[in-house]
């Protein structure tokens, strides 16, 4: 049990890669506030989680609106005595679109959903990280945040480029707060997941882009819980500001 007693707070944990990663900590012992801007699927997630004799609670909020932010992480540390661990996992994803045809409120829509959600969870969490002397802060970022563009994108073709900054600003975000933080024995660090197959992953999607994997496989969300959980861990104290790669070789760098 790794992580007995510790609180840890992951938003968007409803569904995909956050659910799982919500299961994976809970069965290590830890109390997991799960956020989501869909209560009904987070209630689902929590109870399977507490079926299973875990600990596992729901807070309802949309992290791109920092009074929902403010309240959610003021109800989870006056319920539950602080957090711990911060997991900036909650995104939507954009539609492949033109740069000159993506309308204003499409950027912002996915701007503020992915990557000012992170400013605004961190700045709401880490007043009391700094209190504590003590705190571990991961943001999930992505391959396109390194490259600009998809996985599967094509010379000529629309690469997603809201989503695609939006993911950027994370890594930079992430080193940013890595370097102001470290002297109040907080942790930064970011996980840079490839393709991903989780439930809404087609069969199509998923013929497109196994061939352009180095390891013949797409990404499970089990892939991405092991690097989050490791980063949480006591054997990455002396990791901070780092950039995860779980991609399955699709980019070395
Ligand atoms: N699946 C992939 O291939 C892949 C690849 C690289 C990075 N990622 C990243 O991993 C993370 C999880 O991805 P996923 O595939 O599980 O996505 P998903 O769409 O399955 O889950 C995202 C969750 O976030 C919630 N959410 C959306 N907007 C919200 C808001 N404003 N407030 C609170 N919750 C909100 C959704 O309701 C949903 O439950 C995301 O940050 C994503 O960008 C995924």
């Amino acid at each position: 049990m790794k992580f007995q007693g510790k609180v840890i707070l992951i938003t968007g944990a409803a569904r995909g890669v956050g659910k799982v990663i919500s299961e994976r900590f809970a069965q290590e012992g830890a109390t997991l506030i799960i956020n989501d801007i869909d209560l009904q699927e987070g209630e689902k997630v929590a109870q399977q989680i507490n079926q299973k004799g875990f600990k596992a609670f729901v807070i309802k909020a949309d992290v791109s609106k920092r009074i929902e932010v403010e309240a959610m992480i003021c109800k989870a540390i006056n319920t539950y005595g602080g957090i711990d661990i911060l997991i900036n996992n909650a995104a939507v994803f954009a539609r492949s679109v033109p740069i000159v045809e993506l309308e204003e409120e499409e950027w912002d829509r996915v701007i503020n959903i992915n990557l000012k959600s992170v400013f605004n969870c961190c700045k709401a969490v880490i007043r009391h990280m700094i209190k504590r002397r003590s705190g571990r802060i991961i943001n999930i970022s992505s391959f396109t945040g390194k490259t600009g563009r998809v996985v599967y994108s094509t010379f000529g073709n629309p690469t997603k480029a809201h989503y695609c900054v939006s993911k950027a600003g994370i890594i930079s975000l992430t080193k940013s707060l890595a370097f102001e933080l470290a002297p109040y024995n907080i942790n930064v660090n970011a996980v840079a997941p490839g393709s991903i197959a989780t439930e809404s992953t087609d069969e199509e999607k998923k013929k497109m882009i196994i061939p352009l994997v180095p390891v013949g496989r797409m990404g499970t969300p089990e892939d991405v819980a092991a690097a989050v959980l490791f980063l949480a861990s006591s054997e990455a104290s002396f990791i901070t500001g780092e950039i995860l790669d779980v991609n399955g070789g699709t980019l070395m760098d």
